[in-house]
C-alpha cells in the first residue's frame, strides 16, 4: 500500500499592518513572521476598512487607534505596536476591554528626543530660525537678533524620566544649573547627574528655561495653564518636545503676549499638524518643528527593531497585559 504523507497544518501567519513609515530592518523582521501590509497616510475610513483584516498594527503618533478602530476590528486585532514612547494616541481602556495588547518602543529614541530638545534650546536662546529666515529674505540683521546666554542660567526639567535625564546631562555640559520637577523622580538618581529635584512652585520661580518632558495623560492635559505661567520668572523660555497637549495653547499665547514667556520652541502640538488658526505657530517669539524629536536616521532604525521585536513577542503570546 502506498505511503501517504500528510503535512501538518501550518499555523496561520499573522497579518501586520504598518500604518506609518517604519525602518526597513523592523519591516523585514515582521515579514519573517507574517504578511506585512505597509499602507501609509491612510484616511480614517481606510483604516476602519482595513483593521478587521489584520492581527497587528504598527503606528507612530499620527494614527489614532480609537475605540471605533478597536470595534471595527471585530476582535481580530490582537496587538497595537507604537513605534515610539507615547501611547496617548491609543485608547488603552478600549484596548484592554477588547483584549488587545498595546506595546511600545520605550528606549530607542530617548537620545534623539533629548538632542532635539537641546537643539531647540540653543536655537531659541540665539534666535537661529528667525535670523536664518531674515538672511534668506535678504536681510542682514545683526542688532535685531541678539540672543541670551545659556551658561549660568537655570534649566527646569519638567518631568525627569528618560528623555528629561538625557537633556539634563547635556545641559550640564552647556554650563547650566539644572533643576527638575517630577513627583516620581528619585533624588539619588537626580543627584548623581548634578540635578536638584524641586517642587513645582520652586521650578516655576527659578527656571530661566523650561524643558517639558511630561507624558500626556488626563491629569497632565493643559497643565501648563495661566496659573503656572503667572508663577514663572518674567522672560522665561519654554521648550516642548514631549506632547503639545500638556500646554494650554491659549494660555501660552497670553503669557507670550504679556512678556511673561519670552519665547517658546515647540516640536509638538495639541493637534498635529496644527490648524491654521493655532495661536502659537505664527507668533514671532515661537519657533517650531513638525514633531521631529524622534526623527534621526539612527533612532528610527533602532525604534523599528525595538517595536518589531515587541510586536512579534506579543503575537507569539510571550507578553501578558500589565493592566
Ligand atoms: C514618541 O512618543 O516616542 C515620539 O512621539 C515618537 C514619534 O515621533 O513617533
Amino acid at each position: 500500500t502506498p505511503v501517504v504523507a500528510v503535512a501538518a497544518a501550518e499555523p496561520a501567519k499573522p497579518t501586520i499592518l504598518v500604518a506609518e513609515k517604519l525602518g526597513d530592518g523592523g519591516v523585514d523582521m515582521l515579514k519573517a513572521v507574517g504578511t506585512v501590509d505597509c499602507s501609509y497616510d491612510m484616511t480614517k475610513d481606510e483604516l476602519l476598512a482595513k483593521i478587521s483584516l489584520v492581527d497587528a498594527i504598527v503606528i507612530r503618533s499620527a494614527t489614532k487607534v480609537t475605540r471605533e478602530v478597536f470595534e471595527a476590528s471585530k476582535g481580530r486585532l490582537k496587538v497595537v505596536g507604537r513605534a515610539g514612547v507615547g501611547i496617548d494616541n491609543v485608547d488603552l481602556t478600549a484596548a484592554s476591554e477588547l483584549g488587545c495588547l498595546v506595546v511600545n518602543a520605550p528606549t530607542a529614541n530617548t537620545v534623539a528626543a533629548a538632542e532635539h530638545g537641546i537643539a531647540l534650546l540653543c536655537a531659541l536662546a540665539r534666535n537661529v530660525p528667525q535670523a536664518d529666515a531674515a538672511m534668506k529674505a535678504g536681510r542682514w540683521e545683526r542688532n535685531k537678533w541678539v540672543g541670551v546666554s545659556m551658561v549660568g542660567k537655570t534649566l527646569a526639567i519638567m518631568g525627569f524620566g528618560k528623555v528629561g535625564s538625557e537633556v539634563a546631562r547635556r545641559a550640564k555640559g552647556l554650563g547650566m544649573t539644572v533643576i527638575a520637577y517630577d513627583p516620581y523622580a528619585s533624588q539619588e538618581k537626580a543627584a548623581a547627574l548634578g540635578v536638584k529635584i524641586v517642587t513645582m512652585d520652586e521650578a516655576l520661580a527659578q527656571g530661566d528655561f523650561f524643558s517639558l518632558h511630561t507624558p500626556l495623560t488626563p491629569n497632565t492635559k493643559g497643565m501648563f495653564n495661566d496659573e503656572l505661567f503667572s508663577k514663572m520668572k518674567k522672560g522665561a523660555r519654554i521648550v516642548n518636545v514631549a506632547r503639545g497637549g500638556v500646554i494650554d495653547d491659549a494660555a501660552l499665547r497670553r503669557a507670550l503676549d504679556a512678556g511673561i514667556v519670552a519665547g517658546a520652541a515647540l516640536d509638538v502640538f495639541s493637534t498635529e499638524p496644527p490648524p491654521e488658526d493655532n495661536p502659537l505657530v505664527s507668533h514671532p517669539a515661537v519657533i517650531c518643528t513638525p514633531h521631529l524629536g524622534a526623527s534621526t536616521k539612527e533612532a528610527q532604525e533602532e525604534v523599528a527593531y525595538e517595536i518589531a521585536e515587541a510586536v512579534i513577542s506579543a503575537l507569539n503570546g510571550e507578553l501578558t497585559p500589565s493592566c
